[in-house]
């Protein structure tokens, strides 16, 4: 199966947002990367609103070919500002105002009941459901109990360690993930600190679809430009898989 590459474009609005004007546009960068080759592009309409507005939600809609990803808590308020996008995939994820970035996986069974409404609210609008979760297997069970469509596995643990660190536990927990998920009929992303550096062994897992990636990128991006640093992760990942 060909691992796609899903382009976080929210640090492209962080800068934006650092001065309250229209530069960078997130939605030219996320075109530029359609255009380098992503599959997909994921934004994540935080709370707070640091970086990513529902105006950028709405025009991302409407240009954009390959499929857009919104991320968001499962609350009424995210919901109103989501649903009527209609965006191809909702993943829903935990957020708190003080966190830097997403801080592990939803705990689903903790959740559940508050979970089930949204996720068929969600797919009764048409829209395809991803549960952000750490790699355990009960918050997998509890995905596919919650009708969800996909799981994103979340590589934040993994992608902490110190690179010269013994990661096949972690690799492990993240393969075992993948393969109850896909055998419970439900698709397979992961993402989270993922970087050129470290993304071979997360390839390596047959299961996993798609990634989503967003610091590393963006980061590069400033560097080199947007469409080489893809290039540069679209080959990384082509040396573990097609
Ligand atoms: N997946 C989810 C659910 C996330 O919240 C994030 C961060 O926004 C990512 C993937 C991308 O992580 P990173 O920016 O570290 O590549």
């Amino acid at each position: 199966m060909n691992l796609r590459l899903g382009v976080n474009v929210d640090h492209v609005a962080t800068l934006r947002q650092a001065r309250g004007g229209h530069e960078p546009e997130p939605v030219t960068a996320a075109l530029l990367a359609q255009g380098a080759g992503a599959h997909g592009i994921t934004v994540h309409l935080r709370g707070d609103r640091r970086h990513i507005q529902e105006r950028d939600l709405r025009l991302l809609k409407e240009v954009l070919a390959v499929p857009l990803n919104v991320e968001c808590a499962a609350t009424p308020e995210a919901l109103e500002a989501v649903l009527p996008v209609k965006p191809t995939w909702v993943t829903l994820v935990p957020e708190s105002r003080e966190e830097l970035t997403t801080q592990g996986g939803l705990d689903a069974i903790f959740l559940q009941g508050m979970l089930k409404p949204v996720v068929r609210e969600l797919r009764s609008a048409g829209i395809r459901v991803s549960l952000f979760v750490d790699p355990v297997l009960d918050q997998v069970k509890m995905a596919a109990k919650l009708e969800a469509d996909a799981v994103e596995l979340n590589t934040g643990t993994y992608s902490e360690l110190p690179m010269d660190a013994d990661a096949t536990l972690e690799i492990g927990r993240l393969r075992d993930a993948a393969r109850l998920a896909s055998r419970l009929g439900l698709r397979v992303l992961a993402g989270h600190g993922l970087s050129p550096q470290n993304v071979g062994p997360v390839c390596a897992i047959p299961e996993i679809e798609e990634l989503n990636i967003g610091h590393s990128l963006i980061g590069r991006a400033v560097l080199v430009g947007l469409e080489r640093a893809i290039q540069e992760m679209v080959q990384a990942m082509g040396e573990f898989r097609a």
